[in-house]
């Protein structure tokens, strides 16, 4: 690797529409915090930057649900995961915000760089207007009667119930789902990025010259590079953001200011939130350059997986079109974490909110650091329960690293009157060597590891060193040795001063060797627990300078004599009930999805599309009208069997089901193909809307539905009797 001379980190900027999530925390700002303190601890020159970001649609949803400006949502959430980030220890140089001052400034002057090389395409074309809310809309924020299945809920872009791939115009009554009112159609000018200029470019740089990248990441960019770039719009319809620095003229179609329509033009959310990390550290110094446009400055971007393309594909090409700026040398971006088997969904309330963490559990912040950590979601989604963070604390951190330290410093009190013993070398054996041994190849493994950012690995390292120790002391029984010496102080025998002499020379050994490594240990996990190496500091009564990387490996960090402090506990024991009141706490949070109009669900929606402008936000149906019997009778229900069921081609959501209905069989197509494997269904009973009008999905005609529940945690389950009920009967 290149010999770079100064290293700038970002972490991806969140959104300031509401507080943070331990997903934010697994993906991005641990390891990012991880990195920089071991960076820091190698003396390396690093600048660690990230800030709130500000705009885009997810804050105006969220200040239309709550009923207050742009700004307060801004104001409001900026502060509160600015405080979680800190009481965590993200250990930010700065964390700023994109509407600061200066960040507009920034993002502008960087727009403008690029409209004066002529390096935008400027497009007019029809968009949908909502002529109450005078704004906008993208195809997901209209709704409307589903033309295939009747859903009254479906998007503009898609039906969420039967899966069809809809358009706004297909929709029955398309209806904006911010207003209720009906979207009429307008032109609109806007700044197109051509990304396909941009390809050849970055196949080069990143197909070619890094493939060193993290196989998640790189395959990301892959697809992406051979399925060819299209142009994308850097500006939007919208009064919340930074402004697109041109004139009215330029702006808007006519010379009398049409095409205006009330709402004005801001950069596109994803223009402007990545350049937020120059502005931030330019806030942060003067020497901003050094970092950004100097070749030996090495840029990371620590960021989610649905952020890859933002920070591989279009904010490198920006960089590059905009020619002073220095490309990322790596990002290393993190899959999901899940919660308690489910996806996280903020809309939905399924989440572990940071804030109220920090609330239930005071001083456990390096225990969520832990357990994040040792279950990053590095190379694929991961699980996070309640259950393990409590095993995790209780029989690694508690029972390996603290009992190791507890134990260490109890008996060093007991046995060696509080000091640092001396080391015999004399009759040092083959398990002390060993032991030497293991403190300074553990160095080198947590080294390579978090070089190639692969954190988890370096945290079972300096566990499994404590795990070491353990077993040193388990053999070496100090204690043991304790209780002979006593025996033969008692003892008038000859030679007994002797074999005392030789068994506090064991001690000393034992216990100097415990101490030492206690002292690497505090190195090591000084990254990922920083607030377990500070007590360890205390304990031993050292200043931070002990903490710089180049101590770790020597057995000579603490002198012979020194007094040490009594031990504390480094972590408590986490009880059952606290448990189970999170896991209740979870459940009785949980929030059934409304229908669109609520704007529910919408405004996750919107930083998804913001993202990859990709969707699959599940969304159930709010409470219906009474009805009379009638109505119900008219409904022909029956049970029936699924015999076959097979995949539906380019649906993702769709599976083509055989239905044995006794008297005939019957081809249903149904939106379940997210939820279960055509293999696992087949001799599945159900029940049948047997009298349902035929429709043709994707080129398949469906004579029929299935009932389907859905649990609190979106999950489908099958309506069917319950015991084996023949093919056929009705259902009333
Ligand atoms: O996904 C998100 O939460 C975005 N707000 C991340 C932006 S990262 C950077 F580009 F600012
Ligand atoms: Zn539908």
């Amino acid at each position: 690797m290149k010999d770079f001379k100064r290293y700038l980190i970002t972490a991806a900027l969140p959104y300031a529409n509401g507080p943070i999530h331990i997903g934010h925390l697994a993906g991005v700002y641990l390891p990012a915090d991880i990195y920089v303190r071991y960076l820091r601890a190698r003396k390396r020159d690093v600048k660690f930057v990230s800030g709130s970001d500000e705009h885009g649609v997810p804050i105006t949803i969220r200040a239309m649900k709550e009923g207050i400006t742009p700004q307060q949502v801004v104001d409001k959430y900026h502060a509160i995961i600015k405080d979680s980030l800190a009481q965590m220890g993200v250990s930010f140089d700065i964390y700023s915000r994109t509407s600061n001052q200066v960040h507009h400034k920034t993002s502008q002057d960087f727009f403008t760089t690029l409209y004066d090389k002529g390096l935008f395409e400027e497009r007019e074309s029809e968009q949908y207007y909502d002529e109450k809310a005078k704004t906008f809309l993208a195809d997901r924020y209209i709704v409307g009667t589903c033309p295939v299945c009747g859903n009254p809920n479906a998007y503009g872009d898609q039906c969420e119930r039967c899966g069809s791939s809809l358009s706004p115009e297909m929709l029955i009554n398309p209806r904006s789902a911010l207003s209720d009112a009906t979207p009429v159609k307008k032109k609109t000018k806007h700044w197109y990025f051509p990304l396909q200029n941009y390809e050849g470019w970055l196949k080069q740089w990143i197909l070619e010259d890094h493939k060193e990248w993290k196989n998640n990441v790189y395959g990301q960019c892959k697809s992406w590079l051979d399925n060819g770039l299209q142009p994308r719009a850097m500006t939007r319809d919208s009064n919340w953001g930074v402004k697109v620095p041109l004139p009215d003229d330029v702006l808007y179609s006519s010379p009398e200011g049409g095409g205006r329509e009330g709402a004005g033009k801001v950069l596109y959310v994803w223009f402007d939130a990545p350049i937020g990390y120059i502005s931030a550290t330019k806030e942060l110094t003067d020497n901003w350059k050094d970092y950004w446009q100097s070749e030996d400055s090495r840029l990371i971007h620590f960021i989610g997986k649905d952020n890859i393309v933002f920070h591989c594909i279009i904010f490198p090409s920006m960089l590059h079109a905009h020619g002073e700026f220095v490309v990322p040398d790596n990002v290393p971006a993190n899959e999901f974490l899940n919660i308690e088997g489910d996806k996280v969904s903020t809309s939905r309330n399924w989440a572990v909110w940071v804030n109220e963490y920090l609330e239930d559990f005071k001083g456990c912040e390096d225990v969520l650091r832990y357990v994040l950590c040792s279950n990053a979601p590095e190379t694929k989604d991961n699980d996070f329960t309640w259950k393990d963070f409590q095993e995790k604390n209780n029989s690694e951190l508690a029972s390996i690293f603290g009992n190791f330290v507890n134990r260490t410093f109890v008996l060093m009190h007991k046995l060696c009157n509080g000091k640092v013993p001396k080391l015999h070398e004399d009759v040092m054996d083959d398990v002390d060597k060993a032991l030497i041994e293991d403190i300074r190849s553990a160095k080198t493994k947590v080294e390579n590891a978090l070089e190639e950012f692969r954190f988890r690995e370096a945290l079972f390292e300096v566990i499994d060193l404590s795990r070491k120790g353990n077993k040193y002391m388990q053999e070496k029984e100090p204690w043991k040795k304790a209780s002979s010496l006593e025996r033969l102080a008692a003892s008038e025998e000859d030679g007994s001063k002797l074999t005392a002499q030789g068994s506090q020379q064991l001690i000393d050994n034992c216990l100097h060797l415990c101490l030492q490594l206690t002292a690497n240990l505090t190195i090591l996990i000084n990254p990922f627990l920083p607030f377990t190496a500070k007590k360890l500091l205390h304990m031993m009564k050292v200043v931070d300078k002990m903490l710089d990387w180049e101590n770790a490996g020597s057995v000579k960090l603490l002198s012979v004599g020194y007094s040490l402090r009594a031990p504390e506990i480094l972590f408590r024991k986490i009880e059952d009930k606290e448990i189970e009141a999170q896991v209740q706490k979870l459940k009785n949070g949980l929030v059934k999805q409304e229908s669109p109009k609520s704007l529910k669900g919408l405004e996750e929606t919107a930083s998804t599309l913001n993202q990859a402008e990709a969707n699959n936000s599940p969304l159930g149906d709010g409470g219906k009208p009474t009805i009379q019997y009638d109505d119900f009778a008219k409904l022909d229900l029956r049970v029936g069997k699924i015999v076959e069921a097979e995949k539906v081609e380019k649906a993702d959501k769709l599976l083509k089901l055989e239905i044995d209905l006794g008297f005939e069989k019957r081809t249903i197509v149904s939106g379940i193909a997210l939820h279960f494997k055509p293999e696992e269904i087949v001799g599945k009973q159900v029940v049948v809307v047997a009298n349902l009008a035929p429709r043709k999905m994707r080129g398949i005609e469906s004579n029929g539905m299935i009932l389907m529940a859905e649990n609190n945690a979106g999950k489908l389950i099958f309506v069917n009797p319950d015991e084996d009920t023949d093919a056929g009967s009705g259902v009333s």
